[in-house]
């Protein structure tokens, strides 16, 4: 990886983190992941991903998280700009805890032992829940949100349910062209109520 390619990939890692997690440290998470992150081989993804139009089903492997992909997948949120809890919810240690759950179903996308993919799928009994949809920024527009999606559609399906869900915030524009590609309805009627107990972050 040449000084430039990396110093981007610096870049774009760095700014986020602070602004997503006041109490996660930047240089916690920079200097626990990034040398990682980069000795991981990420460049040759990119070189490998490069006139790539899309990803086909082999190319990529959908597994459950593992705890032990918590790092990796932070990071990742982070490069992609999705908000997360490090002191709530999205603390290694509540992670954990949902996954013990049968509710949860997360599920990652990788390609060539990289994570470039994540979703935290969610059932209530009633409807399956689609969270946590994220694809590395260098992947995207080549199907890798669809097949998770799809993927996860069919866990939900197994488990009988038949109705699949997400919340999209009303600026994501990416978000909803996605959905509406795959068959999702928007419901202009409805408003989301939220409330959180004392410690519900
Ligand atoms: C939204 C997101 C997950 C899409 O991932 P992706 O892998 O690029 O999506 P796909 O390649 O599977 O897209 C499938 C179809 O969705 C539509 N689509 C996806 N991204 C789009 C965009 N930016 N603009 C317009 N249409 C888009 C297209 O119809 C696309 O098919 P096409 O490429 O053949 O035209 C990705 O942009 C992302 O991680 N965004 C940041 C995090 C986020 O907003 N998450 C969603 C929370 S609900």
């Amino acid at each position: 990886m040449g000084e430039c390619e990396t110093t981007s990939l610096l870049e774009r890692v760095a700014p986020v983190c602070p602004a997503n997690g006041a109490d996660y440290s930047a240089p916690t998470l920079i200097g626990r992941n990034l040398a990682s992150f980069i000795k991981s081989g990420v460049h040759h993804l990119l070189e490998e991903m490069k006139g790539t139009s899309e990803f086909s089903k082999q190319d990529l492997a959908m597994r459950d998280f593992q705890m032990e992909d918590y790092d990796q997948v932070i990071e990742m949120w982070c490069t992609c700009g999705l908000p997360f809890r490090p002191n709530g919810r999205d603390s290694r240690e509540r992670i954990n805890e949902e996954l013990g759950r049968p509710t949860a179903l997360f599920l990652v996308a990788e390609f060539q032992g990289e994570i470039v993919g994540t979703l935290f799928g969610t059932t209530d009994g009633r409807k399956g829940w689609i969270n946590r949809l994220a694809v590395r920024p260098e992947l995207r527009r080549k199907g890798v949100a669809k097949m998770m999606i799809e993927s996860m559609e069919a866990r939900f399906e197994a488990l009988g349910l038949e109705v699949f869900s997400c919340l999209i915030e009303d600026h994501s524009d990416s978000s909803m062209r996605l959905f509406e590609k795959i068959g999702y309805k928007d419901d202009p009627g409805v408003r989301y109520y939220s409330k959180r107990s004392k410690d519900g972050s």
